[in-house]
């Protein structure tokens, strides 16, 4: 009986440990960059067709339209995307969390999105950074003594929102971690995106994917122009 219960156990362990996950989140804020969040959010749509056991969830601070227009610019060129859930009360079994970036990274007031990003992560299994929002996760801590990229037409601003970071500036995306992707800035989050697909659900999937959404892939995380282009260069954490 004994000898049972642990192997019963150990099997729901491994079980829980490879299945692959099925439920994805989106942060949401005024301002976001459209790209950084539907083109990874994309991948998945494409994904859920096959793959009929998906959910998606979309957090922001309130259930309501949340519009990519930057509330800083005079500009009111835009659109917007409905929220599902709150950061006070986001579902409790999300696993994946994709964290957009946009010129609505440079608001004054953003510590609800970042205190979700940093007391949510412990429960995740994976987390997506995209472009700047690889800012708001820097300043949850969660990129702490880690590297990471991001935006490169952004970035001494960005790299200056995580002193304690190794910013890698020749970069596609990084793995960040077991656990993090840290891409760079817009269309690279479905570069990043389809390296999580291949990663977590394999090749296969992820070379389906891409041809689907006939998507010139980048499939080398060091295969970056855009640093040499904006004159971006690797930023040390400062001690
Ligand atoms: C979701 O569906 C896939 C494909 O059918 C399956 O392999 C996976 O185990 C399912 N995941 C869950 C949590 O049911
Ligand atoms: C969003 O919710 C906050 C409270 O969490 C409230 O103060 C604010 O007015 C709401 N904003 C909108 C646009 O509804
Ligand atoms: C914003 O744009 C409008 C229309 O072009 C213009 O009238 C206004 O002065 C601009 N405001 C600022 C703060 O630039």
């Amino acid at each position: 009986m004994k000898h049972f219960l642990t192997t019963s156990l150990l099997l729901a362990v491994g079980v829980a440990a490879t299945t692959p996950p099925t439920h994805f989140g989106v942060v949401l804020f005024p301002g976001f960059q459209a790209l950084d969040a539907f083109g990874p959010l994309d991948v998945l749509n494409v994904f859920s067709l096959q793959q009929t056991n998906l959910t998606l969830s979309v957090l922001a601070r309130n259930v309501s339209s949340v519009t990519t227009v930057p509330q800083t610019m005079n500009t009111t060129f835009g659109e917007s995307a409905v929220a599902t859930h709150t950061f006070d009360s986001p579902p409790s079994d999300l696993e994946v969390l994709i964290v957009p970036g946009g010129l609505g990274t440079r608001s004054p007031d953003l510590e609800p999105e970042i205190d979700f990003i940093r007391t949510i992560f412990p429960s995740l299994r994976y987390l997506i950074a995209v472009c700047t929002g690889n800012t708001l996760v820097a300043r949850a801590g969660l990129l702490d003594e880690k590297k990471a990229t991001g935006n490169k037409k952004a970035w001494s601003w960005v790299t200056a929102q995580g002193k304690k970071t190794h910013w890698i500036a020749k970069a596609r995306w990084v793995r960040s971690s077991e656990k993090i992707w840290s891409t760079s800035g817009v269309s690279a989050g479905v570069d990043g995106a389809l390296n999580f697909m291949e990663t977590v659900y394999g090749e296969d999937i992820a070379t389906g994917l891409a041809q689907y959404l006939e998507w010139n892939r980048v499939t080398d995380p060091n295969d970056d122009e855009f640093a040499a282009i904006w004159g971006a260069e690797d930023v040390l954490p400062v001690e």
